[in-house]
């Protein structure tokens, strides 16, 4: 069978970390990488050559388009143009998917394409497939979850004692924090994902759910110092009063059993059902292998998918 072949736009952490991951699956061809800069030198051996070109990057043909980019215009308009087309979307970016996930799945339908996320939300921690999977099994009352692997890194080291600015560049130097961590501090980056999962879990569109947020500032910062106990970013969403109450916001871990005990960038969720239920998820939320693995994951159940239809022509055929 012809390997499926994959255009790769962004080749950092996320995109390099794809890389390696795929290097021995017989089933993939990364066969295109379009990037801002082909000449900077990259830990991961590009698999073929990199351009900064989108004309070139498209020219090499391509069954998926893996979005692992920071910037978000290019991503949105490619992963458009290419649904539409027909080309699938595994999609690692959670602001392009939490600010157009209609026209997506828009574009999507039109072009009989399929529309992937999983790496936009919780690294390899499989949340919206949790979430998803409650939706189904009744009505979700509350969401509570982690899901900036950053934060949680960089809360779990204050609360051993490490500087703020210690705690910051480690988590740089992990390759969790946004190529800005100042969406990551402010909260921006975990509303965006509680975007993605408020889609799933109610069914409405991302950008109609109203997100407060609180910032990892100075402020806060000498707080959580003083109190001498383990903070979290935590992000919930909860049914009150006919509407979706959805915030992002810093507190003790010991206000948050339910929780357990969230270890450096690990990403976690707890998903309750109006008849009591709980469905729970946990995995490491970010960095290169993390998010490779949930991406990896989308492009298995593309492949999968493909081996449907070939099966259903054969039986067409016979
Ligand atoms: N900066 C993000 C985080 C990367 O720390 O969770 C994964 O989305």
């Amino acid at each position: 069978e012809p390997r499926l072949r994959i255009g790769l736009a962004g080749y950092g952490v996320v995109g390099q970390a794809l890389a390696a991951r795929l290097k021995d699956d017989p089933r993939f061809e990364i066969a295109s990488i379009l990037v801002r800069q082909p000449q900077r030198t990259r830990a991961v051996p590009p698999p073929c050559s990199l351009t900064n070109d989108v004309g070139t990057f498209l020219d090499a043909g391509f069954d998926i388009f893996v979005d692992a980019l920071s910037c978000d215009s290019t991503g949105a308009s490619l992963c458009r143009t290419l649904l539409s087309r027909g080309i699938h979307v595994a999609s690692a970016s959670k602001r392009v998917v939490s600010s157009h996930l209609p026209l997506l799945a828009g574009a999507a339908a039109s072009g009989g394409a399929r529309l992937l996320y999983s790496a936009a939300v919780g690294g390899s921690a499989p949340i919206l497939e949790t979430v998803s999977r409650a939706a189904a099994q009744g009505r979700i009352e509350e969401v509570v979850c982690v899901v900036n692997g950053t934060v949680n890194f960089i809360l779990d080291r204050l609360s051993r004692g490490a500087g703020a600015d210690e705690a910051i560049a480690l988590a740089r130097a992990a390759g969790f924090a946004e190529e800005d961590c100042a969406a990551d501090l402010s909260g921006a980056d975990a509303a965006a994902k509680l975007r993605i999962i408020a889609h799933h879990a109610f069914d409405i569109s991302p950008q109609a759910l109203d997100v407060t947020t609180q910032s990892l500032d100075e402020e806060a910062i000498a707080r959580i110092e003083a109190s001498g106990e383990r903070w979290v970013q935590v992000a919930h969403l909860r049914r009150l009063d006919g509407r979706i109450e959805a915030g992002v916001g810093l507190r003790p871990l010991s206000e948050l059993p339910e929780l357990g005990a969230p270890a450096e960038e690990w990403n976690r969720a707890v998903v309750t059902l109006a008849d009591g239920s709980v469905y729970r998820c946990v995995g490491r939320g970010a960095g290169g292998p993390a998010t490779a693995e949930a991406i990896a994951a989308d492009l298995d159940e593309i492949s999968r998918g493909r081996a449907g239809i070939a099966q259903d022509r054969t039986r067409l055929a016979s």
